[in-house]
């Protein structure tokens, strides 16, 4: 077995020809994509949270895992990125793209409730991250990925991940599950 070989989705490499463009630099793992997109088939008729849509990669995992009545909202505070992913995803019943600081959006939005989020931006991840679990119904999923040292890690990030990781070990309502696999995943599920 090996773990390189990969379908993408069907719009991925369009996403990636316009990513490439604008020099796009913070693309999720195709790994994570994969993983994303097998969690994502386990919850139909789910709803679904991404923090940090970039420029739609991470997106097209997940929208192509959703059946018909499951729907994603993904937000980026970042106008050029929210409005590529938005060319890409021609779905407005199902795929809300939001163009907003994902701080206040987590802050403004506390009785929403998600079957899976993934957190991929610093907000719902290492700042408002009460406010996204808050948001993981009972059974449902939150992903983190990029746990492992990457090359764009600002001076002294390892500090922040520490924190990050011990703060989620210490909460009881996680059952989780680290991988040192990809950029480095950490699975939970609420209970
Ligand atoms: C790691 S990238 C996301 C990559 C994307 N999920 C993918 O797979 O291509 C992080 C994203 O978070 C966005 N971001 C950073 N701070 C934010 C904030 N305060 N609110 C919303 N988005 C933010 C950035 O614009 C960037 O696109």
């Amino acid at each position: 077995m090996d773990d390189i070989t990969i379908k993408l989705p069907e719009n991925y490499k369009s996403i990636q020809d316009a990513s490439a463009k604008i020099k796009f630099s913070m693309p999720s793992d195709l790994k994570t994509g994969s993983l994303l997109r097998t969690l994502i088939a386990s919850k139909p008729e789910g709803q679904f949270l991404e923090l940090g849509t970039g420029t739609g990669l991470s997106l097209s995992w997940i929208v192509e895992a959703m059946d018909d009545k499951s729907t994603v909202i993904s937000i980026d505070n970042n106008e050029l990125y929210s409005a590529i992913a938005k060319e890409f995803f021609n779905d407005d019943k199902r795929v809300k793209i939001i163009c907003t600081d994902a701080t206040q959006w987590l802050k403004n939005n506390p009785d929403l409730e998600f079957d899976l989020v993934f957190a991929d931006a610093w907000p719902g991840k290492y700042e408002t991250l009460d406010e996204a679990l808050s948001m993981v119904k009972t059974g449902g999923f939150y992903i983190i990925d990029d746990m492992l040292p990457q090359s764009n890690w600002p001076d002294g990030h390892e500090e922040n991940v520490k924190k990050l990781v011990a703060h989620l070990e210490q909460r009881a309502d996680l059952r989780f599950t680290k991988l040192n696999w990809s950029t480095g995943l950490i699975i939970m599920t609420k209970i």
